[in-house]
């Protein structure tokens, strides 16, 4: 099958990489042309394990990139990974997305055959009929349902093993409404879901569009009751750790998503559940557990500056922050944890040095504090005062933090003499 991806980011870098491994042809949009260069080049534009050599494999050969939306017009399919920012109110920012399926309609526009719009980017309730359709048609002359379709086909995977959750997914979820567009998406996945585990889900297009907002926002909501119940634990000198290794033992619970700590970051869950709590606003509901399920999220770091302050004089301290990626497994600094303590230890007079096995290039780019890059996690330890486990990266365990006192938000096995769990 012929199909193009629009956005090369972590989803669609990853969607073309995975697509053009299980046998279909791939022309990947980008506007970015370092990126499409690299791509075609046969190198990631990101770091994500295993993505290396499939991009290794078949950019330039079954997946080529290009800045060019014409090329679109010779696929059967194509889908849209674009970013949808938050908007300040926290609401979706979709011109991205609206620009895209621009061009995308401008390169359908002489196309014979049928082709499907399937938007992979998360938006809410209503923004595929409401822009992308109208968007589509304004640019292609053509109506739905005559010279296109569209699917809303959220994309589940995760950051850190994004190539392991697209080729191995729980679900796929396609919401369309014409059986045309439901042939060719079964079609396009087909190779994924043959001999596979997964479900797949035909769904309404609203439908699949909340499914990803419901994702996301119990997720969070999880980690944010397991941190409430943790910070409880820790004011009552109970071991967290201990408490939810056996609640996760029931099934209804299972032991997913129950470790407490700095809480969670990253390019979705923030802006997600800010978009879904914009959302229910503008539908007249009030969201008041999904507020909570931030507040409880935006205490995390401000309890670890506490906690740190109570053990280390901050002012004039030199501190180490291990980790800067918003996980394990990645270099995406969007929302880290990590850039939410660095300020607050700036701003009370520490001297911060810094080291995360991948992210430092994106962390210069957004930190707009001074401090210091460490070369590698010992090297920032060394004559530290104090040391923040910010991420929970393999290779901070067992390293030994000699005098610092450490403040672990991720409970590492880190080798401290002094040291003091965020939530434990
Ligand atoms: N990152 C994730 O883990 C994840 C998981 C599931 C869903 N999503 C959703 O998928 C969507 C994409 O997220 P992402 O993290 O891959 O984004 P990203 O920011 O990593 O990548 C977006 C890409 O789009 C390109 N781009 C921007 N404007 C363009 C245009 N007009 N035409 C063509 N390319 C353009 C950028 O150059 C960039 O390469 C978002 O809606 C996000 O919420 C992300």
């Amino acid at each position: 099958m012929k199909v193009s991806v629009v956005g090369s980011g972590y989803v669609g870098t990853t969607a073309a990489a995975c697509l053009a491994e299980l046998g279909h042809t791939v022309v990947n949009v980008d506007v970015d042309e370092d990126v499409v260069d690299s791509l075609n080049s046969g190198e990631t534009p990101i770091h994500e394990p295993g993505l290396d050599s499939l991009v290794a494999e078949h950019g330039g050969n079954r997946l080529q990139a290009t800045t060019d939306y014409s090329e679109i017009a010779d696929t059967d399919v194509t889908l849209v990974c674009l970013p949808t920012p938050s908007r300040d109110d926290g609401g979706v920012d979709t011109s991205v997305v609206v620009e895209g399926a621009r061009g995308i309609g401008e390169a359908i526009a002489d196309r014979d055959g049928f082709h499907v719009v399937a938007v992979k980017s998360t938006v809410v309730p209503g923004t595929v009929d409401g822009e992308v359709v109208p968007a589509l048609e304004e640019a292609s002359g053509e109506i739905e349902d005559e010279g296109f379709g569209v699917a809303s086909n959220p994309e589940f995977l995760r950051e850190g093993s994004a190539v392991d959750d697209f080729l191995h997914p729980d679900k796929v979820v396609v919401g369309a409404r014409d059986d045309r567009v439901f042939d060719v998406m079964q079609e396009l996945y087909r190779p994924l879901l043959d001999g596979s585990d997964a479900e797949y889900v035909e769904t309404g297009v609203r439908e699949a569009e909340a499914i990803k907002y419901a994702n996301n926002a119990f997720l969070a909501a999880k980690i944010s009751v397991v941190n409430e119940i943790a910070n409880v634990c820790k004011e009552a000198g109970v071991d967290s750790y201990e408490v939810f290794d056996a609640v996760g033992l029931d099934h209804r619970i299972s032991s997913n998503f129950t470790r407490s700590g700095l809480g969670w970051g990253g390019s979705c869950f923030p802006k997600d559940v800010d978009a879904l709590r914009a959302f229910a606003r503008e539908e007249g509901y009030e969201p008041d557990l999904l507020d909570a399920v931030v507040d409880v999220n935006d205490l995390q770091p401000r309890r670890l500056v506490s906690l740190l302050s109570d053990n280390v004089e901050l002012n004039g301290s030199r501190v180490a922050v291990l980790g800067l990626s918003f996980k394990p497994e990645t270099d995406d600094v969007r929302n880290s944890r990590a850039l939410d303590v660095i300020p607050r230890l700036v701003e009370r007079g520490s001297d911060v040095v810094v080291y995360d096995p991948e992210a430092m290039e994106n962390a210069r780019e957004a930190l707009d504090v001074e401090v210091e890059y460490a070369a590698s996690a010992e090297e920032a330890v060394d004559d530290a005062d104090a040391v923040v486990v910010a991420t929970d990266w393999p290779e901070f365990d067992g390293l030994d933090t000699g005098d610092a006192f450490v403040v672990d938000g991720r409970r590492v096995d880190v080798d401290a003499d002094r040291y003091e769990g965020l939530t434990w």
